[in-house]
C-alpha cells in the first residue's frame, strides 16, 4: 500500500513555462477548443453537459480551488463563469495511487510521459485563454496550508483513483464552504439501495473504488455540511484509452453517454469571518 513520503508537499505555487508547450507535445484528456488553435480532442466530452457536471453551482466572484485539473478544461471553464481558481493535480514525481499488485505499470515512461503530456496541454491552455488560474501540485490527500481557504471546493472524478478518498473528501471539505463532488457511475442502478457503498471497480490499475453519493453525503454531513442536492446526468465518453504493457495508451471510439452524479453541499457554519466568503489566502 501506498505511503505518502513527506517530502513531496509544495509549499508554493508552480509557475508557468517561460514559453508555452507546442500543440504537437500536449494530450487533451477533454475535447475543448483552443483560441486560436481550434477544437483539439480528447477522451471526455464534458462541453454539452458541464452545468450538470457542475452541479449548476454559481461560481461568479467566488474563489475555487479545483482538484484534479488535468488539461484545464474545467478550471478554464470556471474562470470563464467568474470564478478565482486554484487549480490542483499530482505533483511531477507522484503518480496515480496504485492498486496494490498492479506491477510497474504506473512507472513506466511512457506512462509519465502520457501524464506530462496533459500537464503541457494545461499550460497551453492557460496561456491561450490569458488564464489567471494558480496552480499547485502535490497529492490531494495531503492538500498544502498554503492554499488557504475557499468559497467552493470541486473535486471531479478523482475520488475514483484514490486509495483514500474519504480522506480526500474530507482534505477538501476542511478548506471550503461549499463543495461539489462529481463521480462518474459506473455502477448506475445497481446497488443505489446499498447504503454507503464503496465498491472496487474496475480491472485498470489506477481505478480502485465506486463511491456512491449517499456515502459522500454521509461523510461530508459529518464534517458539518447539510443543505444537499444529489443529481444524476450523463457525460459523453468519446474514446476509450486502453493501454499497452508499457502504458502507452490505444484509443478506442466508443461514442457514449455515461451516467454520472453530482453532490453539492455546503458548511452549516461557515469557515471564515462572519458576514464574509472565504476569500482568505495564505502565503
Ligand atoms: C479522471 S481525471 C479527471 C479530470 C477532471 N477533474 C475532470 O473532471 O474531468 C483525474 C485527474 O486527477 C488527477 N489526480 C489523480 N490522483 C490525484 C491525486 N492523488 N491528487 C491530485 N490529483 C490527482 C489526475 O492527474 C487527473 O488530472
Amino acid at each position: 500500500m501506498r505511503v505518502l513520503p513527506p517530502a513531496f508537499e509544495p509549499t508554493c505555487y508552480a509557475t508557468a513555462p517561460d514559453e508555452p508547450p507546442t500543440l504537437s507535445d500536449c494530450t487533451f484528456y477533454h475535447t475543448m477548443e483552443l483560441p486560436g488553435l481550434g477544437t483539439q480532442y480528447g477522451q471526455w466530452d464534458l462541453r454539452p453537459g458541464i452545468a450538470d457536471y457542475l452541479g449548476a453551482t454559481e461560481f461568479a466572484g467566488c474563489r475555487v480551488l479545483e482538484i484534479g485539473t488535468a488539461d484545464g478544461f474545467v478550471c478554464f471553464e470556471l474562470e470563464r463563469r467568474g470564478a478565482s481558481v486554484v487549480a490542483f493535480d499530482l505533483a511531477d514525481d507522484l503518480t496515480y495511487d496504485a492498486l496494490p499488485l498492479s506491477g510497474e505499470f504506473l512507472q513506466t515512461d511512457a506512462y509519465r510521459n502520457g501524464l506530462r503530456r496533459i500537464r503541457n496541454a494545461y499550460w497551453l491552455g492557460h496561456r491561450l485563454f490569458r488564464s489567471s488560474a494558480r496552480v499547485a501540485y502535490g497529492h490531494v490527500n495531503r492538500l498544502p496550508a498554503f492554499l488557504g481557504q475557499f468559497d467552493i471546493g470541486l473535486i471531479a472524478n478523482v475520488l475514483q483513483h484514490l486509495q483514500d478518498p474519504i480522506g480526500a473528501i474530507a482534505q477538501v471539505a476542511r478548506v471550503c464552504n461549499r463543495i461539489v463532488v462529481t463521480e462518474t457511475d459506473w455502477l448506475h442502478g445497481q446497488y443505489d439501495d446499498v447504503k454507503g457503498l464503496i465498491y472496487f471497480d474496475k480491472d485498470n490499475p489506477y481505478v480502485w473504488f465506486q463511491v456512491k453519493p449517499i456515502l459522500i453525503e454521509a461523510v461530508l454531513r459529518r464534517l458539518g455540511f447539510g443543505n444537499f442536492c444529489i443529481s444524476h446526468h450523463t457525460q459523453r465518453f468519446v474514446e476509450d484509452a486502453e493501454h499497452r504493457g508499457d502504458g502507452s495508451p490505444i484509443g478506442r471510439r466508443t461514442d457514449v453517454d455515461i451516467p454520472h452524479f453530482t453532490v453539492t453541499a455546503e458548511r452549516i457554519v461557515p469557515i471564515g469571518l462572519p458576514g464574509t466568503t472565504a476569500t482568505q489566502e495564505v502565503g
